[in-house]
C-alpha cells in the first residue's frame, strides 16, 4: 500500500482507520514489551505504537534507530487520556503498528534534531539537510512557498506579467562589487552576475509590457549581515505610466494582504516621513518606529560655552549635537553605561555624555552628570526643560559630525529599546520619503544615493548646479528598522539621464560604454515609469522572527560566503582555466 496520509496531519478525524505513512524515525523508546516511534514528516509527527502482538513487525521495530525512514502500516486509536500530549498537533491519537518496512537506514546523525541550538551553525550548514528536517525550518520554507504563492497571485490579478531576465549579463550598478564570470568566448572579458534586473526591467517598459514582476535572484559581493546575502531574493516590480503614489500604495496592498492572510496580522496605514526628518529624529533612513525614544537637537542651545566637546560642533554647520531621553532610564548602571560609550565608539562617537535625573523640583542638585559642570546652570536648565524630563529619566548626549551623531545613538536608540523592551507594538511600517539624489563623499565626489537611474524632483540645470540640494522621487519600505525594498520613480529621457551620470562623474565615452543601450533605449519612446524591490528574504525575516535571513534560506551561504554544503567556492583544473584565458597569481603576490 503507498502513504495515504501524512504522519503529522492525523487527527480523531481518522479514528480506526487503516493508514500507510512514510517518514524519519524522530524517536524511539523501548518501554519493555511495548515499542513507541516518534514517526515525522513535514507535516509533523504521530506516534506509532508496536508490541508482542505485531510479530516480525516487532523485531523490526527493535531494529530502528533515529533518522531511518520507514514505511508504517496501522490502525488509528485514541490515546487514553492519560497518555494525551498536547505538545503534539497528533497527541490525541496514535497508530498501532501492524506492518513495518525500513525504507533505509541512518548513520548516527552529526546531532539531535532538537539540540541544533548548542551545534555551531557551520555544522547545521555542513549538514543542511539534516538541519531542515527540524520542524522550525520546514515551517520557514513552507511559509516561504506560500508567501511567495500569494504575492504571484496578488501581483497576476493585478496584471503584472512574469518576465525572466538575464543572470549572464552586464554589471548593474546598486553599489555593492560584482560578482564576474569569464567568458570562454571573448577571452579577458567577463559577464557579470546582476546585483538586481533594474536595467532590463526598465527596458521592459521601455518595450511596452507595461507591468511587470520577477521573484529574481540577485548577487552583490559586500559585507555580509545578518540580513545581508551575497545571493538574495528580491521582488521585483516596475510598471508604466505611473507615480510614487501609485507605487507606494499597490506595494503598500500587496504587504498589507500578506500579514493579514499569513499572519492575522492588520498591519494598518504606513505612516510617510522623510529622509531628512528620519535623520533628524531618529538617526537612521531605517527607523524602527516600534521604540517611542526620538533624538532632539540642542545645537543651539551650546553655541557660547566653553565646554570645547560641544562647542566646537555647535559651530560646525556639518555636525549637530542631540540628546537622547530614556525615560525611567535613571538607574542605569555605571557599567551599563560606559557599555553603551563603547558601543557609541563603534559608530565613530568619541564618548557619550548623560545626564540622570533624580528630583526635576531640586534644579541643578536633582540631576546628576559628568559634564554639568562644563555647561552651567542655564545652558543644563534650558536642555532638561527642552527634553521634557522627569524624575528617573536619563539623557544620553552625541556631539559630532551630523553623520557621526545620527549613526551613534540611531544604534543606541535601537539598542536601548531592544535592552529595555520598550517596544510599544509589534508592526511598525513607515515609508521613507524625499531622499536626496545624491551623497557626497568625503573627497567631494557625488554617489547615487539609490541608483543613478532615479528620477529626480527638480530640473536637469538643477541637478548640475546644485547637486547636494536636488531630491528625488525615491522611497523605501522600512519594517521595523530593516529595510525592506526600495524603489522610485525612473528617468525616461536620455538628457536628465546623462546629466546624472555626469554629476557621478561618469564621462561620455565611460556613459557610452557601460550604458549606452539605456541611453538609446531611453531616446526610442520610453514610457514614464517606476517600480520597487522587496527583499523577499528579509520579509520572511520578519514575518518568522528569525534572527537571520539565513534561517529562512534552504541553502545559504556563511557570513564569509562559502557554501558548507557542497564546499563552494573550489579550485578548478588548470585546463578550464586555460579555455577561460584566465592564469591565477599567488595571493599576495
Ligand atoms: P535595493 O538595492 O534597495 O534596490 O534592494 C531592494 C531590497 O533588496 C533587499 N536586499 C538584500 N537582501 C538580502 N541580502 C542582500 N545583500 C540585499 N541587498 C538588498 C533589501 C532591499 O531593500 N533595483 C533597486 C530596486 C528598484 O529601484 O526598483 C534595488 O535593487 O530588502
Ligand atoms: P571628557 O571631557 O572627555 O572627560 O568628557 C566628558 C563627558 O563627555 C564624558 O562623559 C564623555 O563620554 C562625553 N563626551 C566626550 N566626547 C563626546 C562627544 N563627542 N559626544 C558626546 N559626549 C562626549
Amino acid at each position: 500500500m503507498h502513504r495515504s496520509i501524512y504522519c503529522g496531519a492525523i487527527s480523531r478525524d481518522n479514528l480506526d482507520e487503516d493508514i500507510t505513512i512514510c517518514g524519519w524515525v524522530d524517536r524511539r523508546r523501548d518501554h519493555g514489551g511495548v515499542i513507541f516511534i516518534d514517526l515525522r514528516d513535514r507535516k509533523g509527527t504521530v506516534q506509532v505504537v508496536f508490541d508482542g502482538d505485531s510479530g516480525v513487525h516487532f523485531a523490526e521495530a527493535d531494529r530502528v534507530r533515529s533518522e531511518y525512514v520507514l514505511k508504517v502500516t496501522g490502525k488509528v486509536r485514541a490515546r487514553t487520556p492519560d497518555t494525551i500530549n498536547s505538545l503534539m498537533s497528533t497527541g490525541e491519537v496514535e497508530i498501532y503498528g501492524m506492518y513495518l518496512e525500513i525504507l533505509n537506514h541512518a548513520e548516527t546523525p552529526p546531532f539531535q534534531l532538537d539540540e541544533h541550538v548548542t551545534v555551531s551553525e557551520e555544522i547545521r550548514l555542513k549538514y543542511r539537510y539534516m538541519d531542515l528536517r527540524r520542524p522550525d525550518m520546514q515551517r520557514a520554507l513552507l511559509l516561504r512557498s506560500k508567501v511567495t504563492h500569494s504575492i504571484r497571485n496578488y501581483l497576476d490579478k493585478h496584471n503584472f506579467l512574469d518576465i525572466e531576465t538575464p543572470i549572464m549579463t552586464r554589471a548593474t550598478p546598486e553599489g555593492a562589487r560584482d560578482y564576474l564570470i569569464p567568458s570562454r568566448t571573448y577571452p579577458g572579458q567577463f559577464f557579470a552576475m546582476p546585483q538586481s534586473p533594474q536595467l532590463f526591467k526598465q527596458i521592459l517598459m521601455v518595450a511596452g509590457f507595461d507591468r511587470y514582476y520577477q521573484i529574481a535572484r540577485c548577487f552583490r559581493d559586500e559585507d555580509l549581515r545578518a540580513d545581508r546575502q551575497p545571493e538574495f531574493t528580491q521582488i521585483d516590480i516596475e510598471a508604466s505610466f505611473v507615480d510614487e503614489f501609485d507605487v507606494i500604495s499597490f506595494s503598500e496592498h500587496m504587504l498589507k494582504e500578506i500579514f493579514l492572510e499569513h499572519m492575522g496580522v492588520d498591519l494598518g496605514v504606513f505612516p510617510k516621513i522623510s529622509y531628512a526628518e528620519a535623520m533628524e529624529r531618529y538617526g537612521s533612513d531605517k527607523p524602527d518606529l516600534r521604540i517611542p525614544l526620538e533624538l532632539v537637537e540642542i545645537k543651539d542651545l551650546l553655541a557660547e560655552i566653553e565646554f570645547r566637546v560641544f562647542s566646537a560642533p555647535a559651530n560646525d554647520p556639518d555636525s549637530r549635537i542631540a540628546a537622547l531621553k530614556v525615560p525611567g532610564g535613571g538607574d542605569m548602571s555605571r557599567k551599563k553605561i560606559d557599555e553603551y560609550t563603547e558601543f557609541v565608539g563603534i559608530y565613530g562617537a568619541k564618548g557619550l555624555a548623560w545626564i540622570k535625573v533624580n528630583s526635576v523640583e531640586q534644579g541643578l542638585d536633582g540631576f546628576q552628570s559628568p559634564i554639568i559642570k562644563f555647561l552651567g546652570e542655564k545652558v543644563t536648565m534650558d536642555i532638561m526643560e527642552r527634553m521634557s524630563v522627569e524624575d528617573g529619566d536619563i539623557v544620553f548626549f552625541g556631539a559630532d559630525k551630523s553623520s557621526v551623531v545620527s549613526e551613534a545613538l540611531g544604534a543606541l536608540r535601537n539598542r536601548i529599546g531592544r535592552d529595555l523592551n520598550l517596544y510599544s507594538q509589534s508592526w511598525a511600517p513607515v515609508w521613507i520619503v524625499d531622499f536626496p539624489m545624491f551623497e557626497k563623499l568625503d573627497g567631494g565626489s557625488f554617489n547615487a544615493l539609490h541608483h543613478p537611474f532615479t528620477a529626480p524632483v527638480c530640473s536637469v540645470d538643477n541637478i548640475i548646479d546644485a547637486p547636494q540640494d536636488s531630491l528625488s522621487r525615491a522611497y523605501d519600505i522600512v519594517l521595523n528598522g530593516f529595510e525592506l525594498g526600495g524603489g522610485s520613480i525612473r528617468i525616461h529621457d536620455s538628457v536628465t539621464q546623462s546629466a546624472v551620470f555626469e554629476v557621478l562623474g561618469i564621462s561620455q565615452n565611460e556613459q557610452r560604454d557601460k550604458f549606452g543601450f539605456l541611453l538609446d533605449a531611453l531616446k526610442f519612446g520610453a514610457p514614464p515609469h517606476g517600480g520597487i524591490a522587496l527583499g523577499l528574504d528579509r520579509l520572511l525575516m520578519l514575518m518568522l522572527g528569525t534572527e537571520s535571513i539565513r534561517d529562512v534560506i534552504a541553502f545559504p551561504k556563511t557570513q564569509s560566503a562559502s557554501c558548507m554544503l557542497t564546499d563552494a567556492p573550489s579550485s578548478v583544473e588548470p585546463q578550464q582555466l586555460k579555455e577561460l584565458g584566465v592564469r591565477l597569481r599567488k595571493v599576495g603576490g
